[in-house]
């Protein structure tokens, strides 16, 4: 049986506001009715690791952009519903009913969490990730309206809403965010709208995150789309960043395409999801053609059924996955977006406050634009990979380093500091390891079970590195790629999973 290492009941009233900023009209209205009262639950806060020190710490994990933690919720639902498992698309024995009922009540959970109108949206549930259901659009929309070879494409975004839409023999035009260097904010929309308004004919769509992964911006989407709308341009976007932070309100936004990854949202088994305008989805091709999408094939022709998710949704979906999602969405959404963003906008503000505060520290992007969940930050003293390591190696922390598959983002946010490097007392053969060292950044991000003091931690953390760098510095060896490794401490990463017990192991 399943050992919950840890049940969080949160209570928002511990969550004074801190820099609330959101705009409270986004919030989608139907979850005022919901029962506030409903305790979230996450698997694996009290997990425990040794550290180089010698003693076993409790992890802080600080990773929730990359990946948070699993919410109970949806490993008791997979639970609940293998018992029952069964493939989709008959209706003919009881298993099948439940398995074709449950995932369509996951298609309709998506569209109520993120405040889109069945009758104009679909959810389409897509290969694993957010990576997955842009690379779809990028090739259907290429296919669609081939006259129009532009792309508009943020400045700051995560390679997979970047490198798709280079592909197709697309154009893709960068926009440009406002200011420059460490300091730059959200996206330009004067230069967007200009853009838009010279080059309306041959413009796509516009692909856009809600949130960026790097620095935790957020961009103006339902602005954006206004833009785009009124030039005959679709946009995409990316919530890759912002589903679990709180209200996402698409009929209001009136985005064509909104992504994400279910792993993203507290439900690491679920797929990559879609949400689409159904009157697009109607004029583009069916991909990954199969069984599922079709209601008729001769072996001269095929016709797609009429209903625009499962036209989309070829072979057997991931359908427990789903689910597991679904009863995730449904949690949260019974918790409150509103509780949801006071929390991550405390949370999100007492860790900018206070990491802002240190001499020695970079945050990175303007300082006063909103944010949501993430910071990107660098130490003086301390290149991004060892400041990482000796925070996971010694104190049990979780940060991601380096670029976050955000190359051209990261690059133009370390332009200058890159610029002024001194390299004259580095040897040649050195140089690219050196530099290797100062591409990067440390990024810290939160999710719901983030607390006020888990930033107490980590400042704490980052305080006692720096009064003794030396002391901790003298134990790690710097790598070519700019990483950096322990010399004498290393995880065992088999017995902490119980895998070396395994009869082949
Ligand atoms: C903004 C953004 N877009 C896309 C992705 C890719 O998501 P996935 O790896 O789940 O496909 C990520 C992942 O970090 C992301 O942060």
């Amino acid at each position: 049986m399943w050992r919950f290492a840890s049940i969080l009941v949160i209570d928002h009233t511990a969550f004074a506001p801190y820099n609330q900023c959101m705009n409270r009209s986004t919030i989608n209205s139907n979850i005022e009715d919901c029962n506030s009262k409903t305790p979230i639950a996450f698997i694996g806060l009290e997990t425990e690791y040794p550290t180089a020190s010698g003693e076993r710490l409790r992890r802080l994990h600080l990773d929730g952009a990359a990946s948070p933690l699993a919410a109970e919720i949806a490993l008791t639902t997979i639970e609940k519903v293998l018992p029952h498992y069964s493939n989709t698309h008959s209706y003919v024995h009881n298993s099948a009913q439940i398995s074709t009922k449950a995932l369509a009540w996951a298609h309709d959970t998506v569209l109520k969490y993120v405040g889109a109108t069945p009758k104009e949206y679909a959810t389409v549930f897509s290969g694993s990730g957010t990576t997955a259901a842009i690379n779809r659009l990028a090739r259907g929309l290429s296919a669609a309206r081939p006259d129009r070879k532009t792309v508009l494409v943020s400045s700051m975004e995560h390679h997979a809403n970047d490198l798709p839409h280079r592909q197709f023999g697309n154009e893709v035009v960068y926009i440009p965010l406002l200011g420059e260097g460490a300091t730059a904010g959200a996206l330009d929309l004067t230069f967007l709208e200009k853009y838009c308004k010279e080059h309306s004919r041959s413009v796509n769509y516009i692909a856009v995150s809600s949130v960026s992964n790097v620095t935790g911006v957020r961009n103006n989407v339902e602005k954006i789309c206004r833009i785009a709308h009124e030039h005959d341009i679709f946009v995409l976007v990316d919530g890759a960043q912002s589903i679990a932070h709180g209200a996402t309100d698409l009929d209001q936004i009136d985005a064509d395409f909104l992504v994400f990854s279910g792993h993203k949202v507290y439900a690491p088994m679920a797929p990559g999801v879609m949400v689409a305008k159904r009157s697009i989805l109607q004029q583009l091709a069916g991909q990954d053609l199969g069984g599922g999408s079709v209601s008729s094939v001769s072996f001269y022709d095929y016709q797609f059924v009429d209903n625009e998710s499962e036209k989309e949704e070829s072979g057997t979906p991931n359908i427990i996955g789903a689910i597991a999602l679904a009863a995730v969405l449904d949690q949260m959404m019974a918790y409150g977006h509103r509780k949801i963003e006071d929390h991550d906008q405390s949370v999100s503000g007492y860790a900018l406050t206070k990491l802002a505060a240190m001499d020695q520290v970079t945050v990175y992007a303007d300082l006063e634009c909103q944010r949501t969940s993430a910071l990107a930050f660098n130490h003086k003293s301390l290149d991004h990979g060892l400041l990482a390591a000796i925070l996971n190696d010694y104190f049990a922390i979780a940060v991601r380093n380096e670029c976050f598959c955000a190359h051209p983002y990261v690059s133009s946010l370390l332009k200058d500091e890159l610029w002024q490097l001194d390299l004259s007392d580095i040897d040649e053969a050195e140089q690219e390891s050196f530099i290797n060292r100062k591409r990067g950044m440390v990024r810290v991000s939160f999710s719901l079970y983030n607390t006020l003091d888990d930033i107490d931690r980590l400042i704490t953390a980052i305080s006692s590195i720096e009064k003794d760098i030396n002391k901790f510095a003298k134990h790690y060896t710097a790598q070519a790629d700019g990483s950096y490794t322990h010399t004498d401490f290393k995880l065992d990463w088999k017995s902490e999973l119980g895998l070396d017990q395994l009869p082949c192991a």
